[in-house]
């Protein structure tokens, strides 16, 4: 019987025979190709089983040979192997049906690995579904390159072509909306409606009128009949943003429509179907607001068909440097400076700070260093959130017996009125839940993120703590 082979793609002589050497070891043979032509001539040979792909080719792209094959119903499963580093790359390769992708110089044993699974699985392993029609690559959507990102962008590639719902966690900031909207605008509903509902900013009967539209007269201030969100957005997708803050009797509405396609207006009685593509976003833990009884559970779980978990931007530095070179074209162009670069140590800086308000915070800080930079250079006198860093107050805890009063003035005093301003009628609350949410932060960081030994240390129950870890949204 004929071996089975793999057929490495790839003008690069030294991946090529360092490949050859891992796989003499298996039962399979090498064939190799150095250009998209010779791929697409030595693919017709059934003997091969598995493709290792370059994207960077002398002549066409990889993209191109994976595209070809999978109009020409070839279903090889394709490993794509670049030395270019994109979440678009990324997503545009499992969005073609790749089987994997992964990033050069890579581990050879990793690589091995997945050869070795695919081989060992039936020949005709299908990659993904493939898009019937090709579609635009949406440039410059989602800076990153850090394995976490990479990862998502894998995620988003295999799931925008469905229609499964999609739960999008992470903080504040971490680009919950972007995730869903480059959903979106790589699905096939792109050419439908991609509509938002912020469901924390609307009290029940007006989310319940956004969301499933009402009838004339069906509640005060109802004077005509109003279409909801899930109507207008007929074909097309929904990112219900906040979810953990709607109300249970929202919740079972929005699981009917999930579940069977219909909903009812309020105040009306005909049965409206709907073909919408859900995609919620939340920055608390549902599982902490199902045990709270505050989340259904069934709900949970139509909604988390995929679950993408946006990791803040701390545990992420390595993206930090690309974020501010990508806000800085931004809002050069915006405020027409001509930025010319950031100096090292205001980089540096920004590599170390923890944004606490993630990607969100750093685009803000970079704006405003754009405005106020004189000279065309970011420096870090432009970054007032770096020298709030090195000024760390240093209080006296000898005078602990009036319960740290004299240490909050030291920071109350000065910034009071600053404080009024923002919070008008709420100082008491803010401040309040402000404390609170950075003690927990705190505690929570200190114990590496052990809420047994933070619920201890603090002095308050765990239930307490899970309370307002989910509160907050600080898991
Ligand atoms: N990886 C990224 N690349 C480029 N821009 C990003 C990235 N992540 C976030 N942003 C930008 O940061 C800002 C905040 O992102 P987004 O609104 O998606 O966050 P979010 O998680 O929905 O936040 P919130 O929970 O506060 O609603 C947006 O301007 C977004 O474009
Ligand atoms: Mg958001």
């Amino acid at each position: 019987m004929q071996k089975r082979s793999v057929l490495v793609v790839d003008d690069d002589s030294r991946i090529t025979s360092a490949l050859g050497e891992y796989l003499e070891n298996f039962d399979y043979d090498l064939k190799i190709a150095s250009s998209g032509e010779e791929a697409m001539d030595k693919i017709s040979d059934p003997s091969i089983a598995m493709v290792l792909l370059d994207i960077n080719l002398p002549d066409v792209s990889g993209f191109d040979v994976l595209t070809r094959m999978r109009q020409s119903n070839s279903d090889i499963p394709v490993v794509i192997m670049t030395g270019f580093v994109s979440t678009e790359a990324a997503i545009e390769a499992m969005k073609k049906g790749a089987y994997e992708f992964i990033t050069k110089p890579f581990d050879m044993d990793k690589l091995v690995g997945i050869v070795n699974r695919v081989m060992q699985k039936s020949p005709h392993l299908r990659g993904l579904e493939i898009f019937s029609k090709e579609r635009d690559l949406i440039p410059g959507d989602i800076i990153g390159r850090s394995p976490e990102m990479m990862e998502i962008a894998k995620v988003i590639g295999q799931v925008a072509a469905t229609d499964a719902s999609v739960l999008i966690m992470g903080e504040s900031g971490t680009g919950k909306e972007m995730v869903s909207r480059s959903i979106y605008k790589n699905s096939l509903r792109n050419d439908k409606p991609f509509l938002s509902v912020n469901c924390a900013a609307l009290p029940e009967t007006l989310l319940e009128s956004e969301l499933f539209g009402h009838e004339k007269g069906s509640f005060t201030g109802a004077y005509t009949r109003k279409l909801g969100k899930f109507e207008v957005c007929s074909g097309g997708t929904i990112l219900l943003d906040e979810i953990a803050d709607m109300t249970p009797l929202t919740q079972s509405k929005v699981l009917r429509v999930l579940q069977e396609q219909e909903f009812e207006r309020v105040g009306g009685t005909e049965t409206i179907k709907v073909d919408v593509r859900v995609i919620a976003a939340t920055n608390k833990s549902l599982v902490n607001m199902i045990k709270e009884g505050k989340f259904r559970v069934d709900l949970y779980y139509r909604l988390k068909v995929v679950s993408i978990y946006l990791p803040p931007l701390r545990e992420r530095r390595g993206d930090i440097p690309l974020l501010v070179d990508h806000f800085m074209n931004i809002y050069s162009e915006e405020t027409g400076k001509k930025i010319n670069g950031i100096s090292k140590e205001a980089i540096q800086g920004l590599t170390k700070y923890p944004w606490p308000g993630n990607v969100r915070e750093l685009e803000n800080n970079i704006h405003t260093a754009v405005v106020m930079s004189k000279n065309n250079i970011l420096l870090p006198e432009h970054f007032p959130v770096l020298s709030e860093q090195r000024e760390t107050v240093n209080v006296d805890l000898s005078r602990i017996e009036d319960d740290y009063a004299s240490m909050f003035s030291e920071f109350i005093n000065p910034n009071f009125e600053k404080m009024v301003a923002v919070s008008g009628n709420y100082v008491y609350h803010h401040l309040q839940s402000g404390f609170e949410k950075a003690l927990i932060s705190a505690a929570l960081r200190y114990t590496g993120s052990n809420q047994v030994k933070a619920a201890e240390l603090l002095g308050i129950s765990r239930n307490t703590l899970r309370d307002r870890i989910s509160k907050y949204g600080l898991y």
